[in-house]
């Protein structure tokens, strides 16, 4: 998240306004007499769902919270950033690129102190005398040679300062250590190592550079596994254990199994399931599933029996759907990327009688690779599993158990998937197929999700909504910035259409003058690193971007045709919402007076891009 974005999470637009104008309930939504134009009847409104503003009147303009209080107070972007981070309490932090340069290489000292920790960390498993017992332990969990090497585990001796004093004398010192997460402070002053007696796992990230480690008791002791705590370089909700190891395979079988261990994953290994992956434990994050999802869409999770796993499985449904919003469709991808990315369900590994895949997979790695083979949609598991807890003869579970169910089925977008999960929905429950039909149309329609005017709730579903909601603007941000020969197209681009302020500012820079230089120039320098993030999108265009100028050209072209549908669509559902509300002949006169007609607007995008598909398949 951007610190813009963090702002605008912790302030209500309604709050803020309130400070200003006296806002009066209208349905879902506040309005006012308009505070930039004098009027008898308000024309002036406050979504809190969009964390927007609206006049409808003779300004015909809106925004964000930023582009009120700028607006309000005279105010420029940065001006009005700092008075809405200190209101949000928000420090802004800004790095400059003498401070960029600096922090890469205290990065680099720090997978250098891991990697030397990791070295003798399995020098000491292979070769030391207080080695013994964790070899024995190795044994006896059946970690064979290979595996130890492969996988790089090692031990950590019984004492308090072994590592620490191995890495000093290696030229590290006390406070790179401590930043590594590899001792403990005392309270009394000194410290010491934070893993001792352990059998050690390296955690590696996906360019196989040591971040951190888990250490596993050699007996019963508690914890069972100790692991680094959270440093510069470990970050324990994007680290995918064993990513490296897998990458190839996962690409190669174009599928990734998820297990919730270490064990799991390195048994499956050494069995030549070399395409998994562990969480580490705990639900899958955003940020593992983003990562793998760029590797395959092909997802298996295989959690362990016990009922936190099913838990775990049940978040992560959420989050991957959450992952795949309508507009993570990338402009230069194939049209399809979206619904393929929802056709092909995550996949559960159901697991049942045995603790774990540690387990089956050494048992029988037959059985580990029909059970992967059988595995279930995560939509069919959560239907099973939600229904399993109900009451079938109590009408009110009934209801309940359908409305949940609808949320996730509201997520799918292909008719014919949605369809088959209805039909099943009603079978299973035993009851009348239109019913659920009808259940899932209102809740697509009533938005039911976003019910509550205002309040915390309302505020985070924003941030939901942000997520995606700004891809593609800054999608095409950091075309124009990466590309400054797209001045032409770019040149004339309505601001209007970027929602976000901060994108706002940037764009109207960019027209000023399109070098980055020009651009950093003046830029309140709590945004720097959000600038950087634009540009380093660059990695991910495809090459053809950077060859061709007739292809960025098509690039941006789509991508303010998107943004210019999404305004206008705005634009209109606000309008609805409102007329819903304002039942006043005098109000309903001024909407429709409204000097845009947004539906002739759409017609007419939508034409245009007919005529720009047909153009690119022409060529
Ligand atoms: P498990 O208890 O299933 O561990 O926890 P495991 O990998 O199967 O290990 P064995 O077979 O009992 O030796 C799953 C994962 O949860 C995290 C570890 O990443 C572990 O691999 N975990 C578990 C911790 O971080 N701390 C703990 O105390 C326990
Ligand atoms: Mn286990």
């Amino acid at each position: 998240m951007n610190t813009v974005d963090d702002v605008k999470q912790k302030l209500d637009i309604v709050d803020v306004v309130s400070q200003y104008v006296k806002l009066q309930k209208s349905g879902r939504n506040f309005k006012a007499a308009c505070p930039f134009h004098s009027e008898k009847t308000a024309s002036f409104f406050v979504f809190p769902e969009k964390q927007s503003w609206h006049c409808f009147g003779a300004c015909g303009t809106g925004g964000d919270v930023f582009s009120f209080v700028m607006k309000k107070e005279g105010l420029d972007f940065s001006q009005a950033l700092h008075l809405l981070a200190e209101k949000a309490g928000v420090t802004l932090t800004h790095q400059s690129q003498q401070n960029v340069k600096e922090e890469h290489e205290k990065h680099e000292r720090l997978f250098k102190i891991n990697e030397v920790a990791a070295e003798y960390f399995h020098y000491q498993l292979l070769h030391s005398d207080d080695g013994e017992a964790a070899r024995q332990y190795a044994t006896k969990r059946g970690l064979i040679p290979k595996t130890i090497d492969n996988f790089q585990l090692g031990y950590s001796l019984n004492q308090w300062d072994d590592l620490s004093g191995h890495l000093m004398k290696s030229g590290y010192t006390e406070g790179e250590i401590l930043a590594a997460g590899l001792v403990v402070l005392r309270d009394k002053g000194g410290y010491y190592d934070r893993f001792r007696n352990r059998l050690m796992f390296p955690i590696r990230d996906i360019k196989s550079r040591v971040v951190g480690f888990g250490g596993r008791a050699l007996d019963d002791s508690l914890p069972k596994y100790l692991n680094s705590p959270q440093t510069a370089i470990f970050d324990k909700s994007s680290i995918i254990y064993a990513i490296d190891r897998a990458q190839p395979a996962i690409r190669q079988k174009d599928a990734v199994v998820i297990t919730e261990g270490y064990m799991d994953t390195i048994t499956a290994h050494e069995f030549g399931f070399e395409n998994t992956v562990a969480s580490m434990g705990t639900a899958l994050t955003e940020k593992q599933i983003s990562t793998l999802s760029k590797l395959t869409k092909y997802i298996f999770f295989a959690l362990d029996a016990v009922s936190s796993g099913r838990e775990a499985t049940r978040r992560s449904a959420q989050s991957i759907y959450e992952q795949i919003p309508y507009e993570n469709w990338m402009p230069w991808t194939d049209r399809n990327l979206f619904s393929e990315l929802v056709k092909n369900e995550i996949q559960v590994v159901m697991i049942r009688g045995e603790k774990d895949p540690d387990e089956i997979i050494r048992k029988s790695p037959e059985k580990w690779a029909k059970l992967l083979d059988t595995s279930q949609s995560i939509i069919d598991f959560t239907l099973k599993k939600e229904i399993d807890t109900i009451n079938l003869d109590d009408a009110r579970d009934k209801s309940e158990v359908v409305s949940k169910l609808i949320a996730i089925l509201s997520r799918i977008d292909d008719p014919v998937r949605r369809a088959h999960y209805v039909r099943k929905i009603s079978k299973l429950l035993n009851i009348d197929e239109r019913s659920v039909q009808v259940a899932l149309i209102n809740s697509q329609t009533q938005e039911k999700k976003f019910k509550n005017a205002r309040g915390t709730k309302v505020i985070k579903n924003y941030a939901d909504q942000t997520a995606s909601s700004r891809y593609i603007e800054d999608y095409c941000l950091a075309l124009l910035i990466n590309f400054p020969d797209l001045k032409n197209i770019g040149g004339d681009i309505d601001t209007n259409y970027f929602e976000h302020s901060e994108n706002k500012d940037i764009l109207l820079r960019w027209k000023l003058e399109p070098s980055t230089e020009a651009i950093t120039q003046n830029l309140d320098p709590a945004i720097h690193e959000y600038l950087s993030h634009l540009l380093s999108f660059a990695s991910r265009f495809p090459p053809s971007l950077g060859k061709e100028k007739k292809e960025r050209e098509r690039a941006l072209n789509d991508c303010i045709n998107r943004l210019q549908e999404r305004y206008f669509k705005n634009l209109e559902v606000k309008k609805k919402l409102i007329l819903a509300e304002e039942k006043s002949e005098t109000q309903l006169d001024k909407l429709k007076e409204c000097d845009i007609n947004e539906s002739q607007q759409l017609l007419d995008i939508f034409q245009k891009r007919g005529r720009l598909f047909s153009r690119t398949k022409g060529d």
